[in-house]
């Protein structure tokens, strides 16, 4: 049996060898792709951002309106940077106005976007204004309109929280 052992480590050798020299070249290729596609999410969602930025601004503070404010920041928003179905849902569907808080008013704008336009744009507001969370690609964005069908009219803040909790748990 001794004499097996020195053939079996030099056959995991060359396997942990072949393993390491496969995953850096398609490491790299990878993380390439993914930054590309990323990039491209972001260049088109700084362009669908200025539906957004008449209330949420520019900079994502919220644009100032005398006291009020037009709308949220959207920069350290919970929604934004949360589950992206959520957002999708808040995108798409808008937010009942159940307070005086803004001036604005958060409107369904998921009929005015298309799949990839509503993905670039919660892919920006993901990863701008301090805020970092995971990109949302076109197929996801078909996911969450299927999902979210059956959630007709503006949500409430209670129904935000109740799916947020729900999708915390998951
Ligand atoms: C006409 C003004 C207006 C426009 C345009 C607008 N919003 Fe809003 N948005 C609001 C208001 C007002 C609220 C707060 C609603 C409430 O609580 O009553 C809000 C809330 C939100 C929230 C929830 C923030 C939080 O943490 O509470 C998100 C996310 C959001 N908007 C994203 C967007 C995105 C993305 C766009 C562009 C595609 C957009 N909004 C366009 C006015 C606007």
């Amino acid at each position: 049996m001794t004499t097996l052992r020195p053939t079996l480590n030099s056959h995991s050798t060359i396997m942990k060898y072949a393993i390491l020299l496969t995953s850096l070249l398609l490491t790299p290729a990878i993380s390439f792709a993914d930054d590309a596609a990323k990039a491209k999410l972001m260049e088109a969602g700084k362009a669908a951002y200025m539906t957004c930025a008449a209330c949420h601004g520019m900079d994502g503070a919220g644009v100032a309106a005398g006291p009020k404010k037009m709308a949220p920041a959207l920069g350290a928003s919970k929604i934004a940077t949360g589950d992206p179905a959520v957002l999708a849902l808040v995108i798409h569907n808008g937010i009942a106005k159940e307070t005086q808080d803004y001036l604005g008013m958060m409107a369904p704008l998921g009929a005015a976007l298309d799949d990839e336009k509503l993905a670039s744009v919660m892919t920006y507001v993901r990863n701008s204004f301090g805020n970092t969370a995971s990109v949302v690609t076109a197929e996801d964005v078909k996911k969450y309109r299927a999902a979210n069908a059956t959630i007709t009219g503006p949500v409430t803040r209670a129904k935000i929280d109740e799916l947020e909790k729900a999708a915390e748990k998951k």
